[in-house]
């Protein structure tokens, strides 16, 4: 086999990358259902809208946030929270689209994670230029769950630090299609996205949209 050709079938295939003890790469891993997840993520917007949050600190995140299911992560003055309700409609958040659970629970389990049951989705939009600074998902009840996020649209560079924020996070370019799973020993792993470069991508034009499947308690 010449090395062409195993590059090409690596690429038509999906991979499974170790990125850290309890952290999985799964690139291209959504691919297939690339359309039905747009499509899913097109009629979530059309009834909770994107909308740019405050930070309990007073600032406006750039990067535009909604969410689906039982319960959504919204920030304000008074913190960061889940809540069944979408402040902005009055109304509960959209039910969370079997595809989506589907793919949650087949990402997980190639994590390690059997029978991952999301109660939360929030989607985030970047647009060119923004980004989300280190952070940990340490809003939920429980932590013996894993996070599992799925990148479509614009490349971005996914920074994935350790334990502690000063540990030198390493860097990850995700494109459409991939999906990180993080659990276990890197459950409360501080990560982050490095600021949106411009482009065009051929479905999503110039934003990246990403899911984000908790299990909140
Ligand atoms: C997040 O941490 O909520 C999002 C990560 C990402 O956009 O890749
Ligand atoms: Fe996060």
């Amino acid at each position: 086999m010449t090395v062409d050709l195993f590059d090409s079938v690596a690429e038509a295939q999906p991979s499974r990358e170790e990125i850290a003890d309890g952290a999985v790469l799964l690139r291209g891993f959504v691919k297939p259902i690339e359309s039905e997840l747009i499509e899913a993520v097109r009629a979530i917007v059309a009834q909770s809208p994107f909308r740019r949050m405050t930070t309990p600190g007073g600032y406006q995140m750039s990067v535009a946030m909604t969410n689906c299911g039982e319960r959504g992560w919204i920030t304000d003055h008074t913190g960061y929270r889940y809540d069944p309700i979408d402040p902005r409609t009055g109304a509960p958040w959209p039910a969370m689209p079997p595809v989506f659970c589907d793919l949650a629970r087949r990402a997980a389990e190639q994590g390690g994670f059997t029978g991952f049951a999301p109660d939360a989705c929030l989607v985030n939009r970047y647009e060119p230029g923004t980004r989300l600074s280190l952070h940990q998902d340490k809003d939920e009840l429980d932590f013996s769950a894993p996070i599992v996020s799925v990148s479509l649209g614009l490349p971005a560079t996914f920074l994935f630090g350790g334990m502690a924020r000063a540990d030198k996070p390493r860097r990850f370019r995700l494109v459409h299609g991939d999906v990180v799973v993080w659990g276990g020993p890197s459950r409360l792993a501080y990560h982050g996205v490095a600021p949106l470069a411009d482009g065009e991508h051929a479905l999503l034009g110039r934003k990246r949209i990403n899911l984000t499947f908790r299990r909140t308690r």
